[in-house]
């Protein structure tokens, strides 16, 4: 099946072109937030869907319909999409806004608001492997060539959206000034209640223990897997080669180890090392 390879490039790094135009890159960056909107800004493969869903029942107290009939994309759509302007009309209140964007370019609205931003992290190695096996799936990606080509391209920063590296330091290096809410998908998976509670605190929006029960059962991998408002299986293959994989793939913490050599191992510690020294970031996961 045919891929689309359009890409924009901005901000120094490439997007796909399906989803982004100049127009719409341009109307994120200079977008006015809300002092009440929610931003979930996140790396590609960092667990973003599993957020949205989280803070939609957050949102609805527990209440499981919006999650069984509202697909994601317009219940916490993409500020950089093309379609952004048309679905916030219908998102909700508060506004649930995702981004995949690096912080510079959303820093400046940002601060002139006091929208809530929730960074969401993962371990990068299994955001490597996520991300190669969505690239097979999702046709307006380039071709991810051999996972050892993708992993180089990914380690250099030259796989579309840019650098994970530069992505967590530059959100990081705001989170005391914009106040982030930092969690990883690896606290996620350990405490997903816990995980829930306090995101709901954070937003001023506590919530009663049953409710609590609720999101975590509906926000279970599996239960989530099941779900065609998330696992998009509603989008039509030729943007989504549902033959290819699942975009509900595995859901795990861990399964670098499984596709990792010793010697890519060794070169991923090699470049982290590197990229990260100045950060004081530790992902006790990486080993
Ligand atoms: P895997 O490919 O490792 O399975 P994003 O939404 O940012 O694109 O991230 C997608 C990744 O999050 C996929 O990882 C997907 O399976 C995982 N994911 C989505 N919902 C999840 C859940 N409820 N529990 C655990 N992982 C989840």
């Amino acid at each position: 099946m045919d891929r689309m390879e359009v890409t924009e490039t901005f901000a120094g790094m490439s997007l796909p072109g399906y989803l982004h135009t100049q127009e719409s890159l341009r109307f994120a960056s200079s977008f006015q937030f809300r002092d009440t909107d929610v931003v979930i800004a996140t790396y590609p493969k960092s667990g973003t869907t599993w957020m949205q869903e989280i803070l939609t029942l957050i949102r609805s107290k527990g209440d499981l319909e919006p999650a069984k009939t509202i697909p994601n994309w317009a219940r916490a759509p993409w500020l950089e999409h093309t379609y952004f302007k048309d679905m916030l009309q219908e998102t909700g209140e508060p506004r649930l806004i995702t981004t995949h964007l690096p912080c510079q370019v959303l820093a400046p609205a940002l601060r002139k608001s006091k929208a809530k931003v929730i960074y969401m992290a993962r371990n990068p190695k299994d955001i490597a492997v996520s991300f190669y096996h969505f690239h097979k799936m999702a046709k307006f990606l380039p071709d991810p060539g051999s996972f050892e080509d993708f992993l180089i391209r990914f380690l250099d920063g030259t796989v579309q959206y840019g650098s994970w590296f530069d992505h967590i330091k530059g959100w990081l290096s705001l989170q005391a000034e914009l106040g982030l809410f930092y969690i990883t998908y690896e606290d996620m998976q350990k405490e997903l209640g816990r995980s829930v509670e306090q995101l709901a605190g954070w937003l001023g929006c506590p919530l009663q223990p049953e409710a609590i029960r609720a999101i975590q059962q509906h926000c279970s991998f599996s239960s989530m897997r099941e779900n065609e408002m998330v696992n998009y299986t509603l989008i039509p293959c030729e943007i989504m080669d549902h033959r290819q994989g699942q975009f509900m793939r595995k859901g795990t913490v861990g399964d670098w180890r499984d596709h990792f050599t010793p010697r890519q191992n060794m070169l991923f510690h090699k470049i982290y090392q590197e990229e990260m020294q100045d950060s004081s970031l530790c992902f006790r996961w990486l080993m």
